[in-house]
């Protein structure tokens, strides 16, 4: 990678574009050597607010700039090509979620991949703040015990109207519901924390939103480290939130938030432990005032405790540009991703077919690998996902 400063470019410049363009530019360490957009007017926009060139396509701003990075934040059903001309024009790639709408994309980007200087990488802000960064410390590290039980939900709220815009709502331009679009964030953070599942039983339902796919999704899943747990998505849930929950032998980490978290959102309550407490001079069954002070000498989270940093885009960016510029590996690799969207294959599978699915099916030749509607007629996935 260059010698600082980091020239990056932003391709998709809409709402969360900004992100983007605003979280290179804090860095300060990177130069903005062009924005594209296919209304060009966009780009014009963003040029003038962020100081930076103005093109038409991803094409023609490749043409002329040679960006080390490059952020694709448009619609998901647009990412891959994006990222294949990126990547073969020797740029790495910042992809937003999701990253790509199958698991047969997601492998044609990994074959480019390793044919280009450039490397794919992947939004997924939640794994970037401290509190996840240190969830998952101390859960690989045996410290917080072992995760038995998991509970994962994303209860958000969509109004019909947030599916005017024409890429919304069909399996070409958005991909999937809430499944692949919101509970997303959470999922990956899960399989991040507990690591790979190994297999799931789900259930997809459209209930009232005019879209192809679901607007609830739910799924039993078996961990590959023994864990059990459930996942939730929904669009229909006007009072939102955003939780994970993991239950080990030593105690209850949780953190509970709505769009990104700061360390306030998480927790941990080590589970009563007679002997150890005593020690401290107290009864596992009661809290007291005194309770609390003494407690955090023998809670390995209130005892980890560092800088507080937010989980949100800046905090990706910001990691990924030092890593880039040090030459370290950014860890939301799109390989790291790969289970998440296996997660999400799976999940439309089991729901759209009946039944389990082991994540070792999922491979070229599953119907669910070349596409998450499996390639079923929409007839059947209407009549598979509306109730009555
Ligand atoms: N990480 C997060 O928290 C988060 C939150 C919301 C959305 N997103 C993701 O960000 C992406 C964009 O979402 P948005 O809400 O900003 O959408 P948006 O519609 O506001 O912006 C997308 C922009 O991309 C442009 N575009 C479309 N096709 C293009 C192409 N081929 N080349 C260049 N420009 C093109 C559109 O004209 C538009 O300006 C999606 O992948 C979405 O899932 C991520």
């Amino acid at each position: 990678m260059a010698d600082g400063p980091l020239k990056v470019a932003v391709v998709g410049c809409g709402n969360i574009g900004n992100r983007h363009a605003a979280g290179y530019l804090a860095t300060g360490s990177t130069e903005l050597v062009g924005v594209a957009d296919v209304i060009k007017e966009r780009a014009d926009g963003y040029a003038e607010k962020y100081r930076s060139r103005a093109y038409g396509s991803a094409e023609e701003l490749l043409a002329e700039q040679q960006p080390d990075l490059v952020s694709v934040p448009t619609p998901p059903g647009t990412h891959a090509e994006i990222a294949l001309q990126a990547l073969a024009a020797g740029a790495s790639v910042l992809l937003e979620k999701p990253p790509v709408l199958s698991l047969a994309e997601l492998d044609a980007l990994a074959e480019a991949e390793a044919e280009s200087d450039g490397k794919v990488y992947v939004i997924f802000q939640h794994r970037h703040g401290s509190g996840a960064q240190r969830a998952h410390r101390l859960l690989s590290g045996g410290e917080l015990g072992t995760p038995r039980v998991a509970v994962c939900e994303t209860l958000w709220f969509r109004p019909r109207s947030y599916f005017d815009p024409d890429w919304r709502g069909t399996w070409v331009g958005e991909g999937g519901g809430p499944t692949l679009g919101h509970g997303i964030h959470q999922i990956d953070l899960l399989l991040h924390l507990l690591g790979p599942w190994k297999t799931l039983t789900a259930t997809a339902v459209r209930l009232d939103r005019p879209v192809q796919f679901e607007d609830v999704s739910l799924a039993t899943v078996i961990f590959e480290n023994g864990a059990v747990g459930t996942v939730i998505n929904s669009l229909l849930s006007p009072n939102e939130l955003s939780r994970i929950r993991i239950d080990t032998d030593g105690g209850s980490l949780e953190v509970d938030h709505l769009y990104g978290y700061s360390d306030a959102d998480w927790s941990f309550h080590p589970a009563p432990d007679a002997a150890r407490a005593a020690t401290f001079g107290l009864n596992p069954g009661e809290r007291d005032a005194d309770a609390s002070a003494a407690e955090a000498e023998w809670n390995p989270w209130t005892a980890s405790a560092g800088e507080d940093a937010p989980s949100n885009h800046q905090a990706q960016i910001s990691r990924l540009v030092d890593d880039l510029l040090a030459g370290r590996t950014h860890e939301t690799t799109l390989a790291s991703t790969r289970p998440t969207m296996e997660f999400v294959s799976a999940l439309y599978a089991s729901s759209l077919n009946g039944g389990p699915v082991d994540r070792a099916e999922l491979v070229p030749g599953h119907p669910f690998y070349a596409a998450l509607n499996g390639g079923v007629d929409q007839a059947d996935i209407d009549k598979a996902m509306i109730i009555g």
